[in-house]
């Protein structure tokens, strides 16, 4: 019979007392970082997570074996702007991605904190305080992106219009930019999701006339304040993600709705039509209802800005989120959470209720 050592033994008991109030190894509790923070994006690569998020002066690289656990996580600082430029500011939601052995980190930013003069500010239908965020590239040289020296390469034009949360959305076509646009430059919300076509990852190659909306927050749901009949002030759709349906081959755009310093923060989905051009936006479809919303039960409020991850072992999908437990206290309320999701009979994402557990642990973990 295999006999524990006795100290381990003691530990092993102490944590089994401690499990029926915690986390235990074989489980996680939300959220997994316990400082605040919002618009977690995650990659996994050579049995690392990185994780990045806003941190608004600077990009901020975290490394972590365990997806669940971000409190020891090592950091990099990757990129701090020079002052005084159009993206010296508010620097938001960066992401980290590789393209044919290169990194890329794309974040948004504006100059001075955006705030436009009375000058400006009067040719908008509402004030407008984010009238200048823009789109920017940062690219990595290195194989490895903990090691890799970022830099500095280009903004990713928007048309000089607002535009904040871009995300690249690759598909058999070529590589395309997604971001929370407004229809004109005064326009101050609705934000909607515009596309782009690009020729690298820090080039657009389609002219303004080409540029298409695929979403505006049309439903109740994504407007905001919840259940009033109209207001399109501040109504958004932001934050979107590309995740694929690998048994299938579905392509979604998952994007958040409504208005993230608030308990009605959620998450809707777009797919595109087998097949279909991801420029034309009838091959777009709207999912009719929120796929990941509030769960009051469990006081887990404005949920929104993903990011999709694979278990350490490749078998689980999992989700990697924001959310507040005190939906009155905005913005600064905000922390990181994950959770595992799985996928419907007809291919979509099946999102879990959000929680703070304890989950079993990532498989592999
Ligand atoms: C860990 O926690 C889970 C869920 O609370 C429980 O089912 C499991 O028995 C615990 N395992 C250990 C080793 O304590
Ligand atoms: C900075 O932003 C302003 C307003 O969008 C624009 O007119 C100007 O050309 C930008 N400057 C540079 C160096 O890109
Ligand atoms: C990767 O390289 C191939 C071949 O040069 C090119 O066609 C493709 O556009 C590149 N992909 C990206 C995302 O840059
Ligand atoms: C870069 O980081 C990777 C992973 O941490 C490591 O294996 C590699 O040796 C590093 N390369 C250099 C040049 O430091």
């Amino acid at each position: 019979m295999f006999r524990l050592p006795q100290l381990l033994l003691n530990a092993t008991l102490a944590g089994l007392a401690w499990s029926q109030f915690s986390a235990n190894q074989s489980t996680y509790t939300n959220p997994i970082l316990s400082a605040a923070g919002a618009d977690p994006w995650v990659i996994r690569h050579n049995d690392w997570y990185y994780m990045t998020y806003t941190t608004n002066d600077h990009v901020t690289l975290l490394r972590s074996q365990r997806l669940t656990d971000w409190d020891d996580a090592e950091s990099r600082l990757l990129f701090t702007p020079p002052p005084g430029l159009n993206y010296s500011t508010d620097l938001w939601a960066p992401e980290l991605h590789q393209f044919n052995g290169t990194w890329f980190v794309i974040f948004t930013a504006d100059p001075r904190n955006d705030s436009p003069s009375p000058e400006v500010d009067m040719y908008c239908t509402y004030n407008c305080p984010a009238l200048h965020h823009r789109m920017y590239v940062l690219e990595g040289h290195g194989t490895d992106p903990w090691n890799a020296s970022f830099a500095y390469k280009s903004q990713l034009d928007t048309y000089d219009q607002f535009a904040i949360d871009g995300t690249y959305f690759q598909h058999s076509s070529g590589l395309y930019h997604v971001y929370s646009c407004w229809y004109t430059q005064y326009a101050a919300w609705p934000a909607n999701l515009c596309i782009t076509k690009l020729e690298n990852p820090w080039t657009v190659a389609s002219p303004f006339s080409d540029r298409q909306i695929i979403s505006v927050p049309s439903l109740p749901w994504e407007k905001t304040p919840y259940g009033r009949v109209e207001n399109d002030r501040l109504s958004s759709n932001e934050g979107p993600q590309q995740l694929i349906n690998e048994q299938t081959g579905q392509q979604f755009l998952i994007y958040s709705a409504a208005r993230s310093d608030n308990r009605n923060y959620c998450l809707g989905m777009l797919e595109l039509a087998p097949g279909g051009n991801p420029m034309n936006p009838a091959d777009w479809s709207k999912h009719p209802y929120p796929v990941f919303y509030q769960n009051p039960a469990e006081s887990a409020y404005g949920v929104g800005h993903a990011s999709f991850v694979k278990s350490p072992d490749g078998t689980e999908d999992w989700i990697v989120y924001h959310g507040m437990r005190d939906p009155t206290n905005g913005w600064s309320a905000r922390t990181i959470r994950t959770q595992k999701f799985t996928w419907n009979r007809d291919g979509t994402p099946s999102f879990p209720k959000p929680g703070y557990g304890p989950f079993q642990t990532p498989g592999g973990q």
